[in-house]
């Protein structure tokens, strides 16, 4: 017998993973009671504030060059990378914490590379046979007969072949490695790594593996932007800790399946640090902002009067800049953003999440001359028309509980992960994706491989469409809000809302997958492949 999410609270039977669901789009963070009972956890609010300096994670560095694979006469950067454990001070005052890390860093190292530049890398799984956290053996993908670690990666908001895309079956176990191809053939943004292996990646990401990307180009540097030390990326996730520093990852309360609807921790970390301090000269600096936590959707705000100016979302810059007091990122989405620390001369800015604050500028006195500038203008985007869409799919995001105390199932299009494809666009076609929530909660929703543009949102009569599969509109038409109005991959699709996504599918034809980017929906069934088809006149 299956319930509706709302059914089963209102019959009071709700599990914890489902009861941690409803605090998923609160405006004000705070800690779930259950989950602060916990004996031993540290409660972050105890520990002193802006006692640690921001880490900025090591560049990656090319250890040779090898062939490129679409021209072996030409040789790209190769890059090794580790996935291994590692230790990591989070805290002054908290013991270290046993994380796993790319290349022995949480966040790991950051790429730096260039539109059309291609370089490889090795992703070499160097961890151990047994998982530092909870497995559910009862997920897709994370039976008992496969091996517990198990790690793919995918770099997030890359145009990149499938092979080279990490999908999620791609998997492999300690003492195995995978060299993917980026060729980075693709505007300047702010992409990420991470891992995405199949029944497992919401517990491969919370260990800690996951880093940015930076592809820049001649257009972008062209603009005078904030450059060199006064362009940092900031990735930012939440975690819960045990008072001896450990990792600490919720369960349900049925042991043989301790998957949990959602993570949300108390510890927001920004590059890996719990309430750092960053010094920072009166001018202006460019903040790549990346939200790589499991499930919680960040609205961040700045103290003393100053505001983002918004110059770039998850695909690079938008047309023109946005003046923004609060900034809501979701899970897996980037906002690029300039802040001038100019008119907070001597003082001390908090970066705050909701009521929080998670990061503190310290201002100096004294700035070398700053030539950087934000134009009016930043690139031309042109709208995809509608018209030039040759195919519109329904696709519903639905969620199902049932009372026998198995896992709640997200899914796309009422299909489970292994079902056969039923999204097969042809390789440079465009398609609109109304992407229609019967579920009660937002899931940001992301396409491998393309770059996209939110047409808009509109409210519908969901009780009508479950019993009739009609679909009746009964609000007004929402256009995306400006910081999110240029190129996506990642689009929040609100609750009781279709959300309407027009994307070309560019790039390489092949395997790739859509989903939920809450990681623990995405493990549980809330994600699907799509085959983009080769040119009718090449097949
Ligand atoms: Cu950031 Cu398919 O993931
Ligand atoms: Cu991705
Ligand atoms: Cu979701």
């Amino acid at each position: 017998m299956f319930l509706t999410r709302r059914s089963l609270l209102l019959a009071g039977g709700a599990g914890l993973g489902a009861w941690l669901a409803r605090t998923h789009n609160d405006a004000v963070a705070r800690v779930p009671e259950r989950v602060a009972s916990v004996p031993l956890a540290v409660d972050p609010q105890s520990l002193a504030a802006y006692v640690d300096p921001l880490p900025l994670p090591p560049l990656a560095r090319a250890v040779g060059k090898r062939p490129d694979p679409s021209d072996p006469a030409r040789q790209l950067p190769f890059y090794r990378i580790e996935m291994k454990p590692a230790t990591v001070k989070v805290h002054r005052d908290l013991p270290p914490t046993p994380m796993w890390s790319f290349g022995g860093s949480v966040p790991g190292p950051t790429f730096e590379t260039r539109s059309g530049e291609g370089l490889l890398v090795e992703w070499v799984n160097a961890l151990p046979a047994k998982h530092m956290l909870p497995v559910d053996h009862t997920i897709h993908g994370a039976e008992k007969e496969n091996p517990e670690v198990r790690t793919v990666v995918h770099l997030h908001g890359a145009r990149a072949p499938s092979e080279s895309d990490g999908y999620p079956e791609a998997w492999y176990p300690p003492g195995q490695s995978a060299i993917c191809h980026y060729p980075n053939k693709q505007d300047a943004a702010t992409l990420w790594y991470h891992d995405h292996t199949l029944g497992i990646n919401r517990l491969n990401v919370y260990a800690g593996l996951l880093g940015a990307f930076i592809v820049r180009d001649k257009a972008e540097e062209a603009l005078n932007l904030p450059r060199g030390q006064y362009d940092i990326p900031l990735v930012v996730f939440d975690r819960m800790f045990g008072k001896d520093g450990s990792l600490y990852y919720p369960v349900s309360d049925d042991a043989k399946s301790p998957w949990t609807a959602e993570f949300f921790g108390d510890a927001i970390l920004i590059n890996g640090k719990l309430k750092p301090y960053h010094a920072v000269e009166p001018r202006k600096y460019r903040l790549r902002i990346v939200n790589a936590a499991n499930a919680r959707f960040f609205h961040f705000s700045l103290s003393d009067g100053l505001s983002f100016i918004q110059i770039g979302s998850d695909q690079g810059l938008l047309a023109a800049p946005v003046e923004q007091k609060f900034l809501s990122l979701a899970p897996g989405e980037r906002a690029d953003v300039v802040v001038d620390f100019a008119a907070a001369r001597g003082k001390n800015v908090t970066l705050k999440n909701d009521v929080l604050d998670i990061l503190q500028f310290r201002v100096g006195e004294r700035a070398a001359t700053d030539a950087a500038a934000v134009p009016a203008v930043l690139r031309p985007i042109v709208r995809t028309s509608e018209a030039s869409a040759i195919k519109t799919r329904n696709l519903t995001l639905e969620e199902i509980d049932n009372l026998v105390g198995e896992p709640t199932t997200m899914m796309l299009n009422g299909q489970h992960w292994c079902m056969p494809v039923t999204e097969n666009p042809v390789i440079d076609t465009v398609e609109i994706w109304n992407l229609i929530n019967l579920t009660d909660d937002s899931h940001p929703i992301h396409l491998h491989l393309v770059r996209f543009q939110i047409l808009d949102r509109r409210r519908f009569a969901v009780d009508e469409y479950n019993q009739t599969k009609n679909l009746r509109y009964t609000g007004r038409v929402i256009p995306p809000e400006p910081g999110e109005a240029g190129w996506k991959d990642t689009v929040r699709a609100d609750p009781g809302m279709v959300t309407r996504i027009i994307v070309r599918f560019e790039g390489y034809p092949g395997r790739f997958v859509w989903h939920c980017h809450i990681l623990e929906h995405e493990d549980n069934e809330m994600m699907r492949p799509f085959q983009v088809l080769p040119a009718p006149s090449a097949a």
